[in-house]
């Protein structure tokens, strides 16, 4: 059975966007794989401290985003659930990556350009060096699965080039340590797949929805009540032509476009469906459906995670038994590359 992993921010505002391109997937894969999901609290301090909100906002989103992946549907027993900080080994083969990384390689992420902006002399370290941390969370594991959204593409491209290059630059060392193919690690494949890989902002059909979007009419949060929905959505961008009756009208038409692809995804249709029942008709009828429809689906899951999120003690629980199952796999894998690399270890 071939391993997934896959990590999500805690970095608050955990939105529509995250739940249709990442973490329905994750609920669907655990019927056919051993998945593990991380709450990827180192990745969360990258940017300055004004965006992450400080220690005490970091704990209680790493919880939160924890208590959103078991409202969705994930199982932490038969599954593993746990945040990142707790297992060493990320830190630990991260640096090992970023000796086999190239900066060249690292100067080609979109990721970083965008979040680091203008002032990129003033960006972390930290964040430079995320898609790095990134192949280190998902290789420590020797996955090879990885569900995620659209924008992760680059990053899980830059991984499988950083396994490539490991098991190339180490070769005579990998074989000498057992493993005849000369393949330690495995090249991981994104599965950017399911209803809605790219969920766009409400504010701008052009960008995409985002937890550090100023405006947070932009997306519609997992934790957001019936009456915030309803607003978001009513005041959601749209355009004067009423909708299309065909899919391809929505072309060049992204607001449109982007309110029934969420309609589809949470619907379960296809966007042709949608606009079969909707199209030809005026944009407020169908925001009316959009938000029962968004209603119905997430006030479940809003509500789980506030029963879950008042009793930390039993999060932490959770996360602490997911960490110490996600360390002994770490383990060994640190174990072997150390003995690949020739750094001496305790026996
Ligand atoms: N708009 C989106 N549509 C579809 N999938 C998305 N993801 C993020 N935004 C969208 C996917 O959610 C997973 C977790 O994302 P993350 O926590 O690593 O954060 P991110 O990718 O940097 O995007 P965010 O959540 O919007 O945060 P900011 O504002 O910091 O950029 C990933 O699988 C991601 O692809």
């Amino acid at each position: 059975v071939e391993r997934v992993f896959s990590g999500v921010q805690p970095t608050g505002n955990l939105h529509l966007g995250n739940y249709l391109g990442a973490i329905v997937n994750f609920v669907k894969m655990q019927e056919t794989h051993n998945c593990i999901y991380c709450v990827v609290d180192m990745h969360a301090i990258t940017q300055g401290v004004d965006v992450w909100g400080g220690p005490a906002e970091l704990a209680r989103n790493t919880r939160e985003v924890t208590a959103a992946f078991i409202a969705s549907g994930i199982d932490p027993k038969k599954h593993i659930v746990f945040n990142q900080s707790q297992v060493a080994g990320h830190a630990e083969l991260a640096w090992i990556f970023n000796c086999v990384a190239r900066m060249g390689w690292l100067n080609r992420m979109t990721q970083f350009k965008e979040k680091a902006g203008k002032d990129r002399e003033n960006a972390s370290v930290g964040l430079y060096d995320y898609p790095v941390l990134m192949a280190a969370d998902i290789l420590l594991y020797r996955a090879t699965l990885v569900p995620v959204g659209e924008d992760q593409k680059q990053h899980l491209e830059l991984s499988r080039d950083i396994a490539q290059k490991f098991n190339n630059d180490f070769g005579d060392s990998i074989r000498g340590h057992g493993f005849g193919d000369g393949l330690f690690f495995p090249l991981p494949e994104p599965l950017i797949t399911g209803p809605a890989t790219r969920v766009m902002s409400l504010r701008d059909g052009t960008k995409k929805m985002s937890k550090s979007d100023a405006s947070d009419y932009s997306r519609i949060n997992l934790t957001d009540d019936a009456d915030t929905i309803a607003q978001k959505v009513r005041k959601a961008k749209t355009d004067p032509e009423p909708l299309p009756t065909e899919e391809k009208g929505l072309e060049a038409r992204p607001e449109a476009d982007n309110l029934v692809g969420i309609f589809a995804a949470l619907s379960g249709r296809a966007k042709a469906d949608v606009l079969h029942d909707f199209g030809g008709g005026q944009f407020s009828s169908f925001k009316n459906a959009l938000v029962d429809l968004c209603v119905t689906k997430l006030a479940p899951i809003a509500g789980e995670m506030k029963r879950l999120v008042a009793d930390p003690g039993h999060i932490d629980a959770i996360l602490n038994d997911g960490a110490d199952r996600a360390r002994a796999i770490a383990d060994e894998t640190m174990a072997l590359s150390k003995d690949i690399v020739g750094f001496i270890r305790r026996r």
